[in-house]
C-alpha cells in the first residue's frame, strides 16, 4: 500500500550482526559512537525532516528478513547497515528486491580499502546507492537520502537511473 504526498512516512532501518557492540567493538574502525548514540541521532533527524524511524538490530540473518518482509505497508523506505552480511546475504538481498522499497547502504567504515572480502557487496545492486566511511554521518547521510528518495517517488518525480 502506497501512501501520497504529505502522508506520514516511516522509514525501516536496520542493523546488522555485531553493530550492537559498536562504542567498544574495534574503535579505530568503527568510531566511538555507540548503536544508542546513532540510533538517538537517526531519531532527532527524522524530526527534523519530518518522518519517523523504526529501528533494528539483530545478529540473525533471518531476523532481518522478516523485518525487510514486514516492512511492506509500514514503512516507504528502507536504511540498512547489513554489517557483514553484505558480503555474504543472498537472503537479504532476496528479500529487499522483493519489497522493492527505496533502499540506501551505509557502513560506518570505507568497506573499499579495507580487506578486498569487504568491498564486494550482495546488497548494494538492489539499492538505490551506498554510503560508506563516514562513521555515523553515513547513517544521518544515509536517512536523508532515504527520506528524499521517498518524497520524490510520492511525487511522480524520476529517479536518477530513468
Ligand atoms: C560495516 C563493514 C562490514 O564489512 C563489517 O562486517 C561490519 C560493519 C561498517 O559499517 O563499516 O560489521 O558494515
Amino acid at each position: 500500500m502506497h501512501k501520497s504526498v504529505g502522508e506520514h512516512m516511516n522509514i525501516l532501518v536496520l542493523h546488522g550482526p555485531n553493530l550492537n557492540l559498536l562504542g567498544t567493538r574495534e574503535p579505530g574502525i568503527y568510531g566511538v559512537d555507540t548503536l544508542e548514540t546513532i540510533n538517538e541521532g537517526l531519531r532527532d533527524l527524522a524530526q527534523e525532516l519530518g518522518c519517523t524511524v523504526a529501528i533494528v538490530q539483530s545478529n540473525h540473518e533471518g531476523t532481518l528478513v522478516d523485518a525487510i518482509q514486514g516492512a511492506l505497508g509500514m514503512a516507504e523506505g528502507i536504511l540498512i547497515n547489513p554489517a557483514a552480511y553484505t558480503h555474504t546475504s543472498i537472503a537479504i538481498r532476496d528479500a529487499l528486491a522483493a519489497v522493492s522499497l527505496p533502499t540506501v547502504e551505509v557502513h560506518l567504515s570505507n568497506i573499499h580499502r579495507r580487506e578486498e572480502f569487504r568491498s564486494h557487496s550482495f546488497i548494494a545492486p538492489v539499492t538505490e546507492g551506498q554510503i560508506t566511511g563516514f562513521g555515523r554521518d553515513s547513517y544521518l547521510l544515509g536517512l536523508r537520502a532515504v527520506f528524499s528518495l521517498v518524497k520524490k517517488r510520492l511525487s511522480g518525480e524520476p529517479g536518477c537511473d530513468t
